[in-house]
Order: structure tokens, then sequence, then C-alpha cells
């Protein structure tokens, strides 16, 4: 077996309570991807999704267990990453363009170097003349893709995105889910993706992570069996018919245990 890209094993994490209690937000989790797959995490909010890409990024310490990366022990290490937060916001007073560079700004990279290597991106992946638009001059659309550039030009091998499409309406939302395909393929980085849209995951996923909360865990781990390209109308197609019903089954049946209990 190759080793896996990133791995996550035996991850539990809790945090004490205001009351002095203990509260379990992730129980013995293991996740394993191999390099230049697409993996996605869907559950149910408050199952540890972001707390899960907190501990990957080191910006969490897990209370038990570790985050190995190349297969070297990366727990806590901070950098090793590209990391979009839920709520990644651009600077407003900076303009796409220098937005787009802070990643590599902050690995150091002359600003002028890093605007002359990121700028044909830009025109690339439908960003060209907004270089030197300000963020509130652009589309939600457009400052994802300007946020979601940014991430991936970050020189890291891993990236991970936090729902970030899930403020966008839905016409928006499948044009950027191309778009991420089309960027993730010329890449070819290793991608962990967290939504809680069903659809989008099956859609977007070479794997799909289900979790379930109270104590945040893997319920199921399913391959999605879609050759690539995949042009949108596989999704009426059996096969994802199908995956995205087990999906959804397990996360319901999960939801209610929760809920009797
Ligand atoms: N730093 C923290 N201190 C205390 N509780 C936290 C902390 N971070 C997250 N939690 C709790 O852990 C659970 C999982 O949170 P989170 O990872 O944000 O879930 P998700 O992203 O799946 O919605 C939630 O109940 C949240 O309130
Ligand atoms: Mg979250």
């Amino acid at each position: 077996m190759p080793t896996p890209k990133i791995e996550l094993s035996g991850v539990s994490q809790e945090f004490e309570k205001p009351d002095g209690t203990v509260f379990h937000a992730l129980d013995n989790l293991t996740i394993r991807v191999d390099a230049g797959r697409f993996a996605s995490l869907i559950g149910p909010s408050g199952c540890g999704k972001s707390t899960i890409f907190n501990i990957i990024a080191g910006l969490q310490q897990p209370s038990r267990g570790g985050v190995i990366i190349n297969g070297r022990d990366a727990t806590g290490m901070v950098g090793g990453v590209g990391y979009m937060l839920q709520k990644d916001l651009l600077f407003p007073w900076r303009t796409v363009l220098d937005n787009i560079v802070l990643g590599l700004e902050v690995r150091g990279v002359s600003n002028q170097e890093a605007r002359a290597y990121a700028l044909p991106f830009l025109h690339k992946y439908g960003l060209g003349g907004f270089e030197h638009a300000y963020p509130s001059a652009l589309s939600g659309g457009m400052r994802q893709r300007a946020a979601l550039l940014r991430t991936l030009l970050y020189d890291s091998e891993v990236i991970l995105l936090d729902e970030p499409f899930g403020a966008l309406d839905a016409q928006t939302r499948s044009r950027m889910q191309e778009w991420l395909l089309q960027i993730w393929q010329d890449f070819g980085k290793t991608v962990i993706f967290v939504t809680h849209d069903v659809e989008e995951a099956v859609y977007l996923s070479d794997e799909i992570y289900v979790m379930a909360a109270r104590p945040g865990r893997v319920i199921a781990h399913l391959p999605v069996p879609i050759e690539r390209p995949r042009p949108r109308e596989i999704t009426l197609g059996r096969t994802f018919m199908r995956l995205k019903e087990d999906c959804l089954n397990l996360l319901n049946s999960f939801e209610q245990h929760a809920e009797a209990a």
C-alpha cells in the first residue's frame, strides 16, 4: 500500500465546557487520503468538521492521536497545508491581486515576485480584468474564486476547503464546483473538502467520509466510482443517485439516534 498523503489516526478532541465538564468533540477518528485525491467530509453541523481542519492545519492540538503528512508526524505543526477557513475573507483594503498573493507573501516571497507569479493564474481562472479591483466590487462567486485561488497558490500539496460554497446561490455554486474541479486537476493537489451538501460531495469527490455528531466520528467511508471528467448529467445517473441516497440515509439514521439519546 502506498503511504497516504495525509493521515489522521485515532484522533480525539475534548474541550472543557464552562461548567468544567468535558465535551467530546471528536472520538477516535481515522482518515487517510492518498496523493492527488479529492476527499469530502460530510456531517451535521457541530460534528467536528472544522475542528478536524484546525487539527490538520496545526492550529489545534488533539487530545489524542496525530496527523501524518507524507509519512511524517505533523501534529501541531503550522504551515504544512493550504487552508481556506469557513469564513475566509478577502481584505477589503487590498486589491484582488494583492489578496491572492497574501499566501505567497506569508511564505516570504516578495510582493513584486508574488504578483508576477500570480497574475497569469488570475487570467486563466476567470479573474482577468479584476486584478486591481477591490473585493467589494466583486460578486459573491468571484470573491470565492479569489479566496480559493489564494489558497491554491499557497505552495502546499494538501488543501483544506471548509464549506467554500455554502453561501452561494445554486447556479453560482454549480459553476464554482466545475471551476474547482478544473483547477484541482490542473494543480494536482490533494484536497479535503467540507460540505453539508450531499450532492456537492458526491459530484466533487473520489471518496466521502460520512460523520455523525455527539461525539463527532466517522460512520462510513464511501468511494465514488464515477469517472472523470464529470459532466453535470452524471448527477442523474444511477450510481450518483444511489450514492446520494446512501449518504442521506446514513446521515438521517444517525441524526435520529442522536435525537433519541
Ligand atoms: N475551541 C473550542 N472550545 C470549545 N468547544 C469547541 C471549540 N471548537 C469547537 N468546539 C465545539 O466542538 C463542536 C464541533 O465544532 P465544529 O468543528 O465547528 O463543527 P462543524 O464544523 O462540524 O460544524 C461544536 O459543538 C463546537 O461548539
Ligand atoms: Mg464548520
